[in-house]
């Protein structure tokens, strides 16, 4: 399996993913950033894997920049996608050309605390303010409905009474580095995806 990683921000994701599946049929080919000076270029850079900036700003006309990144796909044979920390919406035509074959991982347990607003430590602080006890990681498929493609995990993160968003962010990190690989592990080697 082919994987490019679409990342926004410091990109530990990214790193835990290209580390852990370095003897997985799963394999790391590219990153996307739509950042030139995100952690996870930089990231990228020390792990030589190819890293390519592409945004709204190299690529101003919504067409021109859906038909880079479907040529970059195809140029580097890429058949799956895995979103993480990825703060651009993708072109709704590149979501419809992938079924299935893009995936995201969200810091909580959807579908609670997703949607519009919901990204970075917002998400953490809704959760404390809401008094749940409980957050979570969830990995899922990407459709057009934001944050709504059909889950294929959940973990759950206990929320505790003297946390705050930034501890609850690191906890939950720590979840998603320990998770995230294994789900494209599994798909890579066609296990089920559900536990
Ligand atoms: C993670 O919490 C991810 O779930 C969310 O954005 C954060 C990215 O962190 N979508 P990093 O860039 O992988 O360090």
């Amino acid at each position: 399996m082919r994987c490019a990683v679409f990342a926004s921000g410091g990109g530990s994701n990214f790193q835990v993913l290209a580390e852990q599946l370095e003897q997985s049929p799963a394999e790391i080919v590219l990153l996307i950033s739509n950042n030139s000076t995100s952690g996870a270029m930089q990231r990228a850079q020390k792990l030589g894997i190819p890293a390519v900036h592409i945004s709204g700003r190299t690529h101003p006309d919504s067409r021109e920049y859906t038909a880079a990144l479907t040529a970059l796909m195809k140029e580097y044979n890429v058949d799956t996608i895995l979103l993480a920390g990825y703060m651009k919406r993708l072109p709704a035509d590149l979501i419809a050309a992938c079924p299935e074959r893009i995936l995201n991982i969200h810091p909580a347990l959807l579908p609670a605390f997703g949607g519009r607003g919901m990204y970075g430590i917002h998400i953490h602080r809704a959760v404390i303010d809401a008094g749940v006890k409980k957050t979570g990681v969830t990995v899922h498929f990407v459709n057009e409905e934001y944050d709504r493609g059909r889950i294929i995990t959940q973990v759950p993160v206990p929320v505790y009474t003297d946390d705050t968003p930034e501890k609850l962010a690191q906890r939950v990190l720590a979840v998603e580095h320990d998770t995230y690989w294994r789900v494209v592990d599994r798909l890579a080697r066609g296990h089920s995806l559900h536990d």
